[in-house]
């Protein structure tokens, strides 16, 4: 008689840096379960700054669909996602797939998904700003993604009662905690060395990413004219900044700091290539503060302790703030100028906001996930 196939069959689809780095530690627990037949699907809508994170974590996609171009636009990666995916869940028919965040990756491939009626988790729901053009398209991209899942894996409590409010059944809304915090606790080395870090030890290091997509233009460089002005007006800063590799990004950057930072040296800021999130991560540990429009970025401050102004109108990790290590500050180049200055020359404020307190949960995140898509329950 014919053996009866009991395996659940999930393809895990994602796209870009952060959901890679938030997805690998899931997949790693998936694929150590007999119970799963775990497939990855990684959209390329990143390239480089995705596959930095597939070889760390040491994870090979089964499929790829390569769809990055330079300066690709929301119809790009909307339609290119669709068309690609289609035939790989006509292919597969997986139980379910898992997305993660608000990315267009996510939100595209939730819609084919739908539109062939298979079941869609989505990891890291219920963040919200509820205002759909901050953060610019994500705010809606994690609504939609929230209409068509079957189950909502909520990171904190706050993000569960949105979905409530919305009126997701209770029963499929499971509170597990951030992935990202999985993926932290296994990067962070005692004795990590870097040049970078050997350069800048003898100062107070500033952090720096920025490359939300609504802040590309006047408000991007606000904030860099306001950090130029903040790192002339104080001689014991060094910063670091890691580039992203969006090309308007980096020619804001080199409009205001300079063609020489790039492969050259600003005396008192490097500009560097984006670093593997190990380096990242020891980086962030070491810095004195980080400035950035960042989500991720955001919650791993508060577990690392390490204050955090976030260069954005809105933020959908009140989380953090109510911890008191991040602090919104806008993009008007003013008020950045002001914050960041005060807090460099206020020992007291700073302090204040130097408390490591950790609201994204205990690091067992994909063990929960894993456990409500085996058992429908977790006992952690
Ligand atoms: C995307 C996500 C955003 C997430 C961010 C993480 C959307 C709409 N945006 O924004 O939610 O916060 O990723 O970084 O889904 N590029 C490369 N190599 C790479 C990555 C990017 O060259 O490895 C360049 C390409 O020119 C690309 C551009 O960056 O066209 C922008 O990439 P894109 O994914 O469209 O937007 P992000 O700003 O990265
Ligand atoms: N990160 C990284 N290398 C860098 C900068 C950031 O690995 O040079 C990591 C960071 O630790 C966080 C994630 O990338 O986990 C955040 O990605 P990004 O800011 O691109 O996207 P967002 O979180 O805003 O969606």
């Amino acid at each position: 008689m014919e053996q009866m196939n009991l395996q659940k069959t999930i393809l895990l689809v994602f796209g870009t840096r952060p959901e890679a780095i938030k997805m690998c530690p899931l997949i790693r627990e998936l694929k150590d379960r007999p119970f799963f037949r775990t497939l990855v699907c990684v959209t390329g809508q990143h390239r480089a700054m995705l596959d930095q994170v597939l070889n760390l974590f040491q994870i090979t996609p089964d499929y790829d669909l390569d769809i990055m171009k330079d300066n690709q636009t929301l119809f790009d990666i909307t339609t290119n996602v669709m068309k690609g995916m289609k035939p790989i869940l006509e292919d597969v028919r997986p139980d379910i797939v898992l997305v993660h965040g608000d990315t267009s990756t996510a939100f595209a491939t939730a819609l084919s998904c739908f539109y062939l009626q298979i079941p869609v988790g989505h990891v890291e729901a219920g963040l919200r700003t509820y205002n759909k053009y901050s953060p610019y398209p994500e705010e809606f991209n994690r609504q939609a993604v929230g209409i068509i899942s079957s189950f909502h894996f909520a990171p904190t409590n706050i993000s569960r009662k949105h979905l409530i409010r919305e009126g997701k059944e209770e029963k499929y809304i499971f509170v597990t905690g951030n992935t990202a915090i999985d993926a932290l606790k296994t990067t962070i080395r005692e004795n990590y060395y870097h040049p970078e870090l050997e350069w800048s030890k003898d100062s107070r290091m500033i952090l720096i990413t920025a490359h939300r997509r609504e802040n590309l233009g006047k408000p991007m460089y606000n904030m860099f004219y306001a950090i130029r002005k903040v790192l002339e007006e104080h001689e014991d800063v060094k910063a670091i900044y890691p580039i992203h590799l969006n090309p308007t990004v980096r020619q804001a950057a080199k409009d205001v700091f300079g063609e020489s930072s790039f492969g050259g040296r600003e005396e008192r800021l490097h500009l560097i290539e984006p670093l593997d999130v190990l380096d990242f991560h020891n980086f962030m540990k070491a810095a004195y503060l980080t400035l950035t429009d960042s989500g991720g970025i955001q919650e791993e401050a508060p577990f690392l302790g390490k204050p955090v102004l976030v260069m954005r109108d809105t933020t959908e990790r009140p989380e953090g703030i109510e911890a008191g290590t991040l602090k919104l500050v806008g993009t008007d180049k003013e008020e950045i100028y002001k914050v960041f200055t005060e807090l460099l020359d206020n020992r007291e404020i700073y302090e204040r906001m130097v408390h490591a307190s950790n609201p994204y949960g205990d690091g067992q995140a994909s063990a929960r996930i894993a456990d409500i898509l085996e058992f429908g329950y977790t006992k952690r």
